[in-house]
């Protein structure tokens, strides 16, 4: 037992000076907290005979389901559901959670493959999103294969997007019988990579593709004749060139945040091109506002009238203390933070950029074939649902604890959520569907 072996050692100290014995007890009662977060509740439970969850979580669940319970909600998907603000809501505990289990899909990244890979904690895969003012209708998945035959769905975006994709998969493929059925068309493997992947779905005759484009807007090299230190540039006027394959899907879910900062872009060389001028002076910020505008006007004027257009917002990081390169920690959240929906060590910039755009933009009759995924503030919520130390597959060895992921998000968990938002908002629209 570690715990002995701890104590075991405190004492071989000898413990005369005062000092030495507060470090001690201190360094002993911090073990403890830890192991504490640490210890497979399951385990826990079966061991001093109590089944299901901890007391505390239970404690939740009685006192946000009573409340629950008052409340009368329409159905989103039904006459009177039109109006409602989905992203408006909270989370409440749910038993009937996760909706699949990761062993069970064979679409899932290593890195975002949590229980495999040593999380011992499943409190994350429990919450439910309910909106304030209606109810979202449960996940369907051969529902929505129904309504997706004979059409693509298309994630463009970074490896947030990505996340939101394998989750996509897995929620689909939960409906699907034969597993085999489903297939990558070119045999690609999931795994990190550029370019793009398109999974099958064959008695559907239907694709759900991603396509790897962390800045939506094209990078390439500069112009001819440049200044050395400049390697690449992004053309804030023109879009990545698989653009063209996203502008006649059915369903396109954009997103676009996390590598517009410094560190991703002019600390390696990479600067901002606007026609054949390299902008130097050009701060990120108004890059990444310009590259916005351009990803609006693109779904304007270039974009299929028929094909649903959405934008997820920023998903907010969870670095507590750091960032992912100075140990930034993330694995000891194991609940989401319910009563609040401020972020620590984040300071929304990224957020606020693209808002300010897309609210700019979505008053005008012009973007109204966008619909906007407006999960920031309750992702903001769920410091829970990272990586944190557990991306690394189980034949990896340890985790360095200074090197965590707090941006990813463990799979089943919160990007399945904004799937089922996507569900709801992608049915609303199907002329053919009204529900309840
Ligand atoms: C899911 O949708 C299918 C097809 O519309 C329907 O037949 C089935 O009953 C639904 N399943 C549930 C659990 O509602
Ligand atoms: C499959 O879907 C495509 C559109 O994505 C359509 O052109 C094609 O005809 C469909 N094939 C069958 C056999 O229905
Ligand atoms: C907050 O945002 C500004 C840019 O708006 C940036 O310069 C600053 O470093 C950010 N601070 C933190 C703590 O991220
Ligand atoms: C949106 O449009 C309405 C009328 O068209 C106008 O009164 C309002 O000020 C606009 N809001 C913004 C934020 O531009
Ligand atoms: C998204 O929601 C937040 C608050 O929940 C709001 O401040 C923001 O304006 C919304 N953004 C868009 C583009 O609708």
């Amino acid at each position: 037992m570690p715990v002995l072996e701890t104590l075991r050692r405190v004492k071989r100290l000898r413990l005369f000076e005062p000092s030495v014995s507060v470090v001690g007890f201190f360094l002993v009662s911090a073990f403890v907290i830890c192991s504490f977060f640490y210890l497979d509740y399951k385990e826990v439970a079966g061991r001093f005979g109590f089944s299901g969850q901890s007391q505390r979580v239970t404690w939740w669940q009685q006192k946000r389901g009573s409340v629950e319970e008052r409340v009368h909600r329409v159905e989103f998907l039904g006459e009177n559901g039109g109006g409602c603000d989905l992203f408006e809501g909270n989370w409440v505990w749910d038993e009937t959670y996760p909706l699949y289990e990761s062993k069970d899909c064979s679409f899932l990244d290593e890195g975002f493959q949590c229980s495999e890979n040593g999380r011992p904690d499943l409190f994350y895969t429990k919450w439910r999103w309910q909106p304030k003012a209606c109810n979202l209708p449960r996940f369907n998945a051969t529902m929505m294969l129904e309504k997706l035959r004979n059409k693509r769905l298309v994630f463009a975006g970074d490896s947030i997007g990505r996340n939101q994709w394998e989750s996509l998969l897995c929620m689909l493929s939960s409906g699907v019988l034969h597993k085999d059925s489903i297939y990558e068309v070119n045999g690609s493997p999931i795994t990190k990579h550029k370019g793009f992947l398109v999974f099958r779905f064959k008695d559907y005759n239907c694709t759900v593709e991603y396509y790897r484009a962390p800045f939506l807007v094209l990078q390439s090299r500069p112009p001819p004749r440049t200044n050395g230190q400049i390697r690449t540039t992004l053309k804030l006027d023109q879009m990545d060139w698989y653009s063209l394959k996203w502008r006649d899907a059915d369903v396109l879910v954009l997103n676009t945040g996390h590598w517009w900062n410094y560190e991703k872009t002019i600390r390696g060389g990479c600067y901002f091109q606007e026609g054949i001028e390299v902008k130097l002076e050009m701060k990120v910020e108004e890059a990444y506002k310009r590259s916005i505008e351009t990803v609006l006007n693109w779904i304007q004027n270039s974009v299929n009238a028929k094909t649903q257009v959405f934008f997820r917002t920023y998903a907010p990081v969870h670095f507590r203390g750091g960032d992912w390169r100075n140990g930034g920690s993330c694995h000891l959240e194991t609940l989401p933070e319910l009563g609040s929906s401020l972020v620590p060590d984040d300071n929304w910039s990224q957020f606020k950029i693209a808002n300010s755009v897309l609210l700019a933009h979505t008053n005008t009759s012009e973007v109204l074939k966008l619909k906007i995924l407006n999960v920031t503030q309750m992702t903001a919520q769920r410091k829970d649902g990272h990586s944190s130390i557990y991306y690394l597959g189980p034949n990896a060895g340890p985790t360095p604890f200074h090197r965590q992921d707090c941006s990813h998000w463990c799979l089943p968990g919160v990007p399945d959520t904004w799937n089922e938002l996507l569900y709801a908002l992608f049915l609303k629209h199907e002329p053919s569907h009204r529900q309840n």
